[in-house]
């Protein structure tokens, strides 16, 4: 099996990996299908570059509905995949805590 040429030579020990601990704002197109990357080697974050090859993750596909910012997941751990869901609040993210 090829190795895709940006994926780490050592992997890490845990699954999924979180590249942040936090959401990526970023702008989609209705229509257009994006592959979100759910096992965190992607480099191309947070959109699949095949670096999941090998593993037991798969990106997971959507295909918006309008076109606009969404909040994708960075550490992986969404309970709403491939969406923020604030779980990165428990891992230290303290973007969306409200204030007072
Ligand atoms: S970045 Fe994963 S739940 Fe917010």
């Amino acid at each position: 099996m090829a190795r895709r040429p940006n994926r780490p030579t050592t992997l890490p020990e845990e699954l999924p990996f979180s590249p942040q601990i936090a959401p990526y704002p970023i702008e989609v197109e209705a229509g257009r299908k994006y592959f979100w990357c759910s096992c965190g080697l992607s480099v191309t974050q947070p959109w699949c570059d095949g670096s999941h090859a090998g593993t037991a993750y798969e990106p997971i596909a959507i295909v918006p509905q309008v076109t606009g910012t969404f909040y994708m997941c960075g550490c992986k751990k969404s309970e709403n995949k491939p969406y923020c869901f604030g779980n990165c609040s428990q891992l230290g993210y303290e973007g969306m805590v409200a204030d007072g």
